[in-house]
């Protein structure tokens, strides 16, 4: 399948979505969010893909929604729309999907990253949430997912400001997972996603359900639902393939069952 503003590609059992408008530095378009989604539904129902990588360019992730189309939109244009809601659809995928980030990934681009299961960044990334330097704040869930994942006080510094940090900053503060040289990242996310398309999927997916519960729910409910999840993995082949190849001290060979 062809897109107009993305580049995709399977390596093993891994799908490779590439951010690809290089003149706009992968502005988050209409159309791009609709090629995104395209792929991504593709990638959750083909049983022979694990985990997801999505990645833009050297330069840039992604630089944030498109300001040439957000531009001509009015209230009620962007209420009736319900814009932005589309963007959501990354953060309902089931399988793990990793952000690579080199160059900039700001305001959408940002929040993009941040609705990924985990995020490796090259070392010239950049994050930002400089909306509020367009008169804006953002609206893809940067003041929420951000707050959650490293706190108030850099999220406020970041999108009170608009303020960019850099790859080591957000490794301190734990928005990023890793720092890896910029010609290393793509196939470094590559790697990490070949490592859990190599695992038990159903495990896979219970065990990312059970992490992002944490975000949304008392402890007590996320510990509930993580045993459960945890108990119902005791009905799949893979949970008794696991141990036992564990005991025989051989590899595990997951069929995903
Ligand atoms: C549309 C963009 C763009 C964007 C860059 N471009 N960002 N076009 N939307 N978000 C375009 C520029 O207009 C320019 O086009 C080309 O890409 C190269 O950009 P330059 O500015 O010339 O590059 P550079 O000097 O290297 O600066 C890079 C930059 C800067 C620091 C990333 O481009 C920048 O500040 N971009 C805007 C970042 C931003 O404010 N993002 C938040 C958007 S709001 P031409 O045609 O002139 O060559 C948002 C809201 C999300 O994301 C909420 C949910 C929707």
């Amino acid at each position: 399948m062809s897109y107009e503003t993305i580049l995709v590609e399977t390596r093993d059992a891994v799908g490779i979505i590439r951010l690809n408008r290089p003149k706009a530095l992968n502005a988050l378009s209409r159309q791009l969010i609709a090629d995104l989604n395209a792929a991504l539904d593709d990638f959750e129902a083909d049983a022979g893909i694990g985990a997801i990588v999505l990645t833009g360019s050297e330069k840039a992730f992604a630089a944030g929604a498109d300001i040439k189309e957000m531009q001509a939109l009015g209230y009620v244009d962007v209420f009736m729309d319900d814009f932005v809601a589309r963007w959501e659809q990354l953060s309902r995928v089931r399988k793990p999907v990793i952000a690579a980030v080199a160059g900039f990934a700001l305001g959408g681009g940002c929040e993009l990253a941040l609705m990924c299961d985990l995020v490796i960044a090259a070392d010239n990334a950049k994050f930002g949430q400089p909306e509020i330097t367009l008169g804006l704040m953002p609206g893809a869930g940067g003041t929420q997912r951000l707050a959650r994942s490293v706190g108030k006080a850099k999220t406020m510094d970041m999108v009170l400001t608009g303020r960019m940090i850099d790859a080591s900053e957000a490794e301190r503060i734990g928005l990023v997972s890793r720092v890896v040289p910029t010609d290393e990242l793509v196939e470094t996310a590559i790697a990490v996603a070949q490592k859990m398309a190599g695992l038990s999927l159903p495990a896979v997916m219970m065990a990312k359900e059970a992490v992002n519960r944490a975000f949304e729910s008392p402890l007590a409910d996320g510990i509930r639902t993580e045993r459960r999840l945890f108990h119902s993995l005791f009905a799949t082949e893979d949970a008794r393939e696991g141990m036992e190849a564990f005991l025989d001290k051989r590899p595990a060979a997951f069929r995903n069952r």
